[in-house]
């Protein structure tokens, strides 16, 4: 039999994000091939925003897609959040040349207040949460306050994009196909202080860190250049990672949709119950495995040597820093 359709609210649908996402939401890749999707695609209230979200609409129609079932195309919250199982928050502010993703606090916090509360108020019981929109960890603790309804277990926040880009330095360097690199882990915020842990993340079994023997490497290079992938990305194109935030996006909702496979996990930002001396209700980024039934928890037992922990305290005090930032937008 047909399962009922999932509805999924993309904001920011008919921006860069949301025209590499839509199509492979439709096509089956986030929540598989026999499960059909309503798209609920939130725009601003802007005659141009809107126009581009029919131009994107039309396209996705024109896709024929077996699994899209309906679109609700709208720039009104509490129609667009209704009765939604899952609610992707992208719509906001890029950062640009020479900016920092905090840089955009103060432009984008507001958003998520607005977006917490119409979720909570109008959205589907069981509904979950994934912020993209930037600085997305700090993004997603506004939203979780605004929502207080909404179980703290269903805010995540992406870092799976960093995860990506660090498997695939790690796998470029050893000279291995990605598919030998597991493990690949990102500690901490979206953000220049990202923990990238090369420790943790095995090559064909065993800790990177011991089969690339330059250490120097690892430490250096790798870690920066991971850091810095988004800022880079934004030099090269003029504007901010699309594609690949994208295709982000589709592995951490398919990745915590479904159940994940034994010995692995994926990194999640979620809120932090105090695992690894991380102070709790920060949505931080940590090793996470889903039960493939709406639940998720945290890895325990991964070793943190000094290198790390070092990084971590670093995070996590940019993150208290944020969040210190934003407190009087929920007064
Ligand atoms: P974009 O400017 O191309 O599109 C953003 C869209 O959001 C626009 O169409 C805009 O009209 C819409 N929007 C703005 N405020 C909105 C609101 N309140 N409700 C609904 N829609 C709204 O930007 P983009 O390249 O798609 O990036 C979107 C966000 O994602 C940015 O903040 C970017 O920094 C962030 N991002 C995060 C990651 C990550 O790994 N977490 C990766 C890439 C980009
Ligand atoms: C990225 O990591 O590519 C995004 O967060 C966009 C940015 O501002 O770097």
């Amino acid at each position: 039999m047909t399962p009922a359709p999932i509805r999924v609210a993309i904001t920011g649908a008919a921006g860069q994000i949301g025209y590499a996402l839509l199509p492979r939401i439709a096509s089956g890749q986030m929540f598989g091939p026999e499960q059909p999707v309503i798209l609920h695609m939130i725009e601003i209230p802007n005659e141009k925003a809107m126009a581009a979200l029919k131009g994107v609409a039309m396209e996705l129609e024109d896709c024929a897609f077996p699994l899209l079932r309906d679109m609700v195309l709208t720039s009104d919250p509490k129609v667009g959040f209704k009765d939604v199982h899952w609610a992707c928050l992208v719509g906001a502010k890029p950062r640009g040349p020479g900016m920092e993703r905090n840089d955009l606090l103060k432009d984008n916090g507001a958003i998520f207040v607005g977006q917490g509360r119409a979720i909570a108020e109008h959205a589907a019981s069981n509904v979950r949460i994934a912020v993209v929109g930037n600085p997305c960890n700090t993004n997603a603790w506004i939203a979780m306050q605004a929502a207080k309804s909404v179980p703290k277990e269903r805010f995540t926040a992406m870092t799976r994009l960093d995860q990506n880009r660090a498997r695939a330095q790690l796998a470029h360097k050893a000279g291995v196909p990605i598919t030998d690199v597991s493990g690949a882990l990102i500690w901490g915020n979206h953000s220049a202080t990202q923990v990238p842990d090369f420790y943790n993340a095995k090559i064909r079994g065993q800790s990177a860190a011991k089969v690339i023997a330059d250490q120097a490497w690892l430490k250096g290079d790798f870690i920066k250049t991971v850091q810095q992938r988004g800022a880079a990305i934004i030099a090269a194109r003029g504007v901010s990672s699309a594609a690949s935030a994208a295709n982000a996006l589709v592995d951490h909702v398919r990745d915590l949709h479904t159940a994940t496979p034994a010995g692995e996990y994926r990194s999640v930002c979620v809120c932090s119950d105090g695992s690894y001396g991380v102070p709790e209700g920060l949505i931080f980024g940590y090793p996470v495995r889903s039960d493939g039934k709406g639940g998720w928890s945290i890895v325990q037992g991964l070793e943190l040597n000094d290198f790390l922990k070092e990084k971590l305290a670093a995070t996590i005090k940019e993150l208290e820093g944020e969040r210190e930032v934003v407190k009087t937008l929920l007064a």
